[in-house]
């Protein structure tokens, strides 16, 4: 199989394997030179599934990408290429893809261009629109690189959750679109959603430190928003770490980071805040309503060691999925998958009877397309199924831990609980 292109060249042809891949791709590269720098990756046990060709990015080449038969063959291919010189933006683009299924690992400029989505992702990335469209139009993989300029404009116009909560937070990673939705509403409830968020950042540490005490070592932030956000902590609380500076302050810098959202500007965000970060935080784009195939995707595979336990935080990220069921399914599908002594942390907006202020921002965030969606106490418990639950139970998120900073407010003021569960070593998910 080669790179550059979707078809395979292991050895139907007059030339045999490799040859073949390097002949195929000699017609293709603007750039020749570069095949003298592919990497040569033998596919399946002692290379009998046969041999890609991956080509480095350079000169006028943006992108390239290889094609194999399942996510066994694609972490091969991705253990081959990682940390490897010209193959920056390394990532599995396939999609829902079961074991057997076909398997997409690319590098460089997003591939996907050709749709909305990829035109997005280069904007992201701060291609100026002109060059974004000429690399649409023209699709190859061999074109001249674009113009890079910042995003002309900061506007879109759909508010999300994630930028949102970066508004409330005092981030500048946002939009008009965002901070519209934040300025209309009244004072009194811009506060309470301020406080809400700053209470549900400032329990990551306590997580973190909790995990790390149990010898955790991975870590997967499901739903992380703005990792390292830009945002000013509110009077009574420390500033906001990331995961994985948390992570390696309690585990050491061999520890893993994982983090995933399904927003591609937050993504785009994330993927240019870390992929220099020394501690070498990893992030992988998906919905994590497909629980399943995210769990199979090849990069995931590669990332994380399912045999062994995975500290899993899904903060503030389940309310924003309005399906109770799809909730559930996807809840049980990651218990059955994480090894014992495994954990999930979770907080979520609730109900706190009258006190409660979360029920009232249901209607105008749903108005403005975001399916914000508390839950009681009973259904975010049973997102644990049997695991035991740690001390203290479902709390509201700041009696989870006694030096919350913000331990002090009124029991409501979270708007949300949290609870802590460890897969025990026997018994059912
Ligand atoms: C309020 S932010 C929480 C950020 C972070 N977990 C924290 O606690 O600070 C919610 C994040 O979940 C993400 N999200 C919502 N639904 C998601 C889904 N189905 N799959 C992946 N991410 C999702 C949003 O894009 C957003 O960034």
């Amino acid at each position: 199989m080669t790179n550059n292109a979707h078809q395979g060249a292991t050895g139907n042809g007059a030339l045999s394997g490799a040859a073949h891949g390097r002949a195929v791709l000699a017609e293709r590269l603007a750039d020749p030179e570069l095949l003298d720098q592919a990497v040569e990756i033998r596919l399946g046990e002692d290379g009998i599934d046969g041999t890609c060709l991956a080509v480095p990015v350079g000169g006028r080449r943006v992108a390239g990408r290889v094609s194999v038969a399942g996510w066994i063959q694609a972490r091969q291919v991705l253990q081959a290429l990682a940390g490897k010189p010209g193959f920056p933006y390394l990532r599995d683009d396939s999609h829902g893809n079961e074991i057997d299924d076909p398997c997409h690992i690319a590098w460089g400029l997003h591939t996907g261009i050709r749709d909305d989505h990829g035109r997005r992702m280069a904007q992201m990335l701060g291609y100026h629109p002109a060059g974004v469209n000429a690399y649409v139009t023209e699709q190859t993989w061999r074109d001249a690189r674009v113009p890079v300029t910042p995003l002309p404009e900061r506007e879109l116009s759909a508010p999300a959750g994630g930028r949102v909560y970066d508004v409330l937070l005092g981030g500048r990673d946002n939009y008009l679109s965002d901070q519209r939705l934040v300025a209309s509403l009244t004072e009194h409830d811009r506060q309470t959603l301020k406080v809400a968020a700053a209470i549900n950042r400032a329990h990551q540490p306590a997580i973190v430190e909790t995990l790390a005490a149990r010898g955790i070592d991975q870590y997967l932030d499901l739903g992380c928003g703005h990792p390292s956000s830009d945002a000013l902590p509110m009077d009574d609380a420390p500033s906001y770490a990331a995961l994985h500076e948390l992570v390696a302050q309690y585990r050491g810098g061999t520890a893993r980071t994982v983090y995933v959202d399904h927003d591609t500007f937050i993504f785009g965000k994330v993927r240019h805040r870390l992929e220099d970060d020394p501690r070498r935080p990893e992030w992988v784009s998906a919905d994590i309503r497909y629980m399943r195939q995210f769990l199979t995707s090849g990069r995931v595979q590669y990332l994380l060691d399912f045999s062994r336990p995975v500290g899993v935080l899904l903060h503030d990220v389940l309310p924003w999925i309005d399906s109770d069921g799809i909730v559930a399914q996807a809840m049980a599908v990651l218990r059955e998958r994480l090894a014992p002594g495994s954990a999930l942390s979770i907080t979520h907006a609730a109900d706190f009877g009258e006190d409660n202020a979360m029920s009232r921002f249901v209607n105008p965030f749903r108005a403005a397309g975001l399916a914000f969606t508390p839950r009681n106490a009973h259904t975010i418990g049973k997102l644990f199924g049997n695991w035991p639950l740690e001390k203290p139970g479902l709390v509201p998120t700041h009696r989870w831990h006694p030096e919350h900073p913000h331990a002090a407010r009124e029991f409501h003021d979270a708007g949300a609980i949290a609870a802590l569960a460890f897969k025990p070593e026997t018994g059912r998910a």
